[in-house]
Order: structure tokens, then C-alpha cells, then sequence
């Protein structure tokens, strides 16, 4: 009989879903700045690993058609992320593709790298455009179109440049900063259909990010790469991931926490001097996460290993 009441709830679920238009289980997940670097790894760990349906988004066609080669639950959008009819794209492209989205993880972002003083307008506006005013388009868009599920997990990639202020790399920090305040008025103003969170990668090499920083000629990025170097090599509990580690931890995150850990985080925690507060999760230490009281401890304890602790 419970067997019997089990199939019939089963049904139910199945015809459900095929009114409104999706496959069963099947979880949905748009990744901007799925081309390259950290999201193209998180976009092929979040296909493969956990089967979801994922859309990336990005401008190179011929490095998400190489993506979507490879893995056949990857599908992409080329648009342009700093241009309003960038988002319209977007938007319409998963209306018309009728998928309701589970995740969005805003994870594009240009790092323009210059002193204040020789900073472009058109520098300042693609910063602008693509590390915050996509991401706030893009919720708004979609949530005009009603492409979210309920409970849709936003992933804000935020940067330790938010707080750790440095020369050169003011205009990445002013847009980090507003991407976090961005993240806080959405979790109050979305409070009751999704939930928000951030992460920061760490630091990350291999990527257009990192590569941007070391051909930089700007004598204040050139010092600041020596010492990074100097801080890395007497600090040794801090590694540089790679583009796959990092998506592991982002891919823990987004996929394997309770409502309740996504949303307040305890792993965060004050690092030296900086601000990262109860509501973001961060990499950079993985101590804390052998000591994670969570019930996903073990998990933890398998990535921090799996990185080298
Ligand atoms: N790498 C690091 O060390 C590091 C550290 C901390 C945080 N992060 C953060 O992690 C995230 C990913 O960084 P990453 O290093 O992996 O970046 P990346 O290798 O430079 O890739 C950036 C991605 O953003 C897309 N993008 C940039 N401008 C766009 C636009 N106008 N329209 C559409 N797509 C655009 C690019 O796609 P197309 O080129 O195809 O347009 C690309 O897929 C960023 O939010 C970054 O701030 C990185």
C-alpha cells in the first residue's frame, strides 16, 4: 500500500512538472561569464557532477561552442553582459527555451586595471555595467518573466577586492563593493523568493583575471604582484587555486548546502583584518572548514584534502 501511495505521489510530481513545462528533477542553472576560467569550470562540475541543465553566458561563440561540444547538458547565450540588450537576450532566451531557473550565479565580471587618475569613462562604465548593473538587470528580468523557481539560489562572485584595497585596482574594488551592497538589497527586497549568497574565490590562476594582472605595465600592480608573491610564500596555509578548485568550492556551495547554510554561512569568517561577515563564504583558509560543525563536515574535510591542506 505505501509502495502504491509512493508511485501515485510520484506521478503527481511527474504531471506536474510536464504542465508547467519541465522535466522532472532536472535542475536548471544560468552561469554568466560561463566561457572561460572559474565559470567554465563550474559549468562543466555542475553538468557533469550534478546533472543540472546548465546555460552559459558569454560573448566568445567559438569557446562555448568547444564547451558545449564537450558536455552535452551545456547549452549557451551569446550576449553581451555591459549592454542593456545584452540582458534582454538573455532574458528572452530562457523564456523561450522555457526553462525555470533553479540557480543564477553572477559570476562575469571585468577587472579593468588603472590608477584613478587615468581611469576612462569607458573603463568606469564597463565595470559598472558588467560586475553590477548585469547582475541587477538580470534578477529583475527574470523575475519580471517569472523564469525563477521558487527558492532560486543567486551566487554573487565576489572578489576579496571588495575589502582589500589596493593601488590600481580601485575600479574592481568600487564595483565588487557594489555588487556585495547589491547582493544585501536583494536579500531583503527578494526575501521571500530567493535566496542570496557570495563567494570568494580566492586567488585564482590561469584566468583572464589573473593574466590581466600579470602583463599589467602599471608600476603600482607590478609592485603589488611582488607582493602578493612575498605573502603567499611566507603564508602557506593560503594556496592559489585553479580555475577547478575554486569551482569545486563554488560547486559545494551552490549545490550541496541546506537553504538555511546558503543564506547564512557560518563557514565565513574574519580573516586577518577584513570584513567578510557571517553572509559570504570564503576559500582562502580551509582550517576552518576541517573544523566545519556542519552536518556536511565530511564533505568539507574531502575538499579541504582534495586542495592540498
Ligand atoms: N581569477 C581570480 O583570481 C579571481 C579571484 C577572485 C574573484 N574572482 C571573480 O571570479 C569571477 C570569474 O573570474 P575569472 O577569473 O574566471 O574571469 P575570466 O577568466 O576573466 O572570465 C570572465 C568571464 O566573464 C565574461 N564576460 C566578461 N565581460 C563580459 C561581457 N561584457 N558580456 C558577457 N560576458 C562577459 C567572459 O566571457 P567572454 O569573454 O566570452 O565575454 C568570461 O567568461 C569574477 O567575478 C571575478 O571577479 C576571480
Amino acid at each position: 500500500m505505501e509502495c502504491f501511495l509512493k508511485k501515485i505521489k510520484e506521478m503527481e510530481l511527474i504531471d506536474n512538472s510536464i504542465e508547467r513545462g519541465q522535466r522532472i528533477v532536472e535542475k536548471a542553472v544560468l552561469i554568466t561569464g560561463g566561457s572561460a576560467g572559474i565559470g567554465k569550470a563550474l559549468a562543466k562540475i555542475v553538468s557533469e557532477k550534478y546533472k543540472y541543465k546548465v546555460l552559459i553566458v558569454g560573448r566568445n561563440e567559438e569557446q562555448m561552442k568547444d564547451i558545449v561540444k564537450e558536455c552535452s547538458n551545456i547549452d549557451f547565450i551569446k550576449a553581451d553582459l555591459s549592454k542593456a540588450d545584452g540582458i534582454k537576450k538573455i532574458v528572452e532566451a530562457v523564456s523561450q527555451r522555457n526553462t525555470k531557473l533553479n540557480y543564477l550565479v553572477n559570476n562575469a565580471a571585468v577587472q579593468n586595471l588603472s590608477l584613478l587618475k587615468d581611469i576612462t569613462e569607458e573603463q568606469f562604465d564597463e565595470s559598472m555595467n558588467v560586475n553590477v548593473k548585469a547582475p541587477l538587470m538580470l534578477v529583475k528580468g527574470l523575475m519580471e518573466t517569472n523564469m525563477f523557481e521558487k527558492n532560486t539560489r543567486i551566487l554573487m562572485v565576489s572578489s576579496s577586492s571588495r575589502y582589500n584595497i589596493q593601488k590600481g585596482m580601485g575600479l574592481y574594488s568600487v564595483s565588487k563593493e557594489a555588487m556585495f551592497t547589491l547582493h544585501k538589497v536583494m536579500k531583503k527586497e527578494y526575501a521571500e523568493s530567493l535566496l542570496i549568497s557570495s563567494v570568494y574565490p580566492g586567488t585564482v590562476y590561469g584566468t583572464k583575471t589573473a593574466k590581466g594582472m600579470e602583463a599589467s605595465k602599471i608600476p603600482e600592480i607590478i609592485e603589488l604582484r611582488k607582493d602578493m608573491k612575498e605573502f603567499l610564500s611566507s603564508n602557506k596555509s593560503i594556496r592559489i587555486l585553479s580555475p577547478d578548485q575554486a569551482a569545486l568550492f563554488i560547486s559545494w556551495v551552490l549545490c550541496n548546502t541546506s537553504d538555511e547554510e546558503y543564506i547564512k554561512p557560518k563557514l565565513a569568517r574574519n580573516f586577518n583584518d577584513t570584513v567578510i561577515n557571517e553572509e559570504e563564504w570564503d576559500i582562502r583558509d580551509c582550517e576552518f572548514y576541517i573544523n566545519c560543525p556542519y552536518k556536511d563536515g565530511t564533505k568539507l574535510k574531502q575538499l579541504a584534502n582534495f586542495l592540498g591542506k
